[in-house]
């Protein structure tokens, strides 16, 4: 089967030498990249600035900003059978990126920010896409009541849920425990381990969990 995967952050240019992101190493979604390919499916990896070596076998999409995340979606996502959100997209950007660098003219400083472009949410009401969509969601309190509204906004068949307040995984981590909350309300709480088998085991209840799209199957 065919899967698109996006990981690690994005990007968002505030001038020509300083931009706001977030401490995503891209490790869980490139595990999950080369899980799928190790079980015989078509990946495509769309990736925000990562320092972990490119995985074989796999159609690396290279990508700095939320909106070219969001276009590099857009162009690959049909004909794909499963698609997961792992990236951290920065929710906002910075609305005027300076031309030059920017100087130190006073005491304080004030960006003024707009929303970037929701990728996940976009999946199903602009892209049209009706495979199966699995989210993350990174939550330090209410995780599995967020993910759960998460899952049901945004149109998912599963959100991994992790609570990042916890010391020692998700975010820039070796090791995560996630919660991965499907429809219904239910719930299938995972231990925790490395990124590499966890990866194993979330691939393994997506794969039970999706059928070829035809498109895939021409
Ligand atoms: N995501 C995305 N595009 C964005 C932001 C997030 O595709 N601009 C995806 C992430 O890859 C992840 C999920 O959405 O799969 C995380 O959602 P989050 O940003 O936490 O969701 P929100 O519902 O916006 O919740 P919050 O208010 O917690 O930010």
């Amino acid at each position: 089967m065919r899967l698109l995967i996006t990981a690690g952050p994005t990007r968002e240019a505030i001038d020509p030498v300083r931009y706001l992101s977030n401490r995503s190493s891209g490790r869980m979604g490139y595990a999950l990249a080369e899980s799928a390919c190790e079980a015989g499916h078509d990946v495509v990896l769309v990736s925000g600035p990562v320092t972990i070596p490119e995985p074989e076998g796999v159609q690396l999409v290279r990508v700095e900003t939320a909106r070219e995340m969001f276009d590099a979606v857009q162009l690959h996502l049909s004909g794909c059978d499963a698609a997961i959100f792992s990236a951290a997209v920065a929710d906002y950007r910075p609305v005027i990126v300076g031309a030059q660098k920017l100087k130190k003219t006073s005491d304080k400083l004030v960006l003024q920010l707009e929303r970037t472009e929701d990728i996940l949410g976009s999946a199903r009401l602009k892209f049209g896409f009706r495979g199966f969509l699995v989210g993350f969601a990174a939550e330090t309190e209410n995780v599995i009541a967020y993910a759960q509204g998460k899952l049901e906004r945004k149109g998912c068949d599963m959100i991994v849920a992790n609570d990042v307040s916890q010391a020692g995984i998700g975010f820039d981590s070796v090791e995560n425990e996630v919660t991965l909350c499907l429809p219904g309300g239910r719930t299938i709480a995972l231990p925790r381990q490395s990124k590499a088998a966890l990866a194993h085991v979330v691939m393994a209840h997506i794969s039970s969990s999706i059928q070829p799209s035809e498109s895939s199957l021409q």
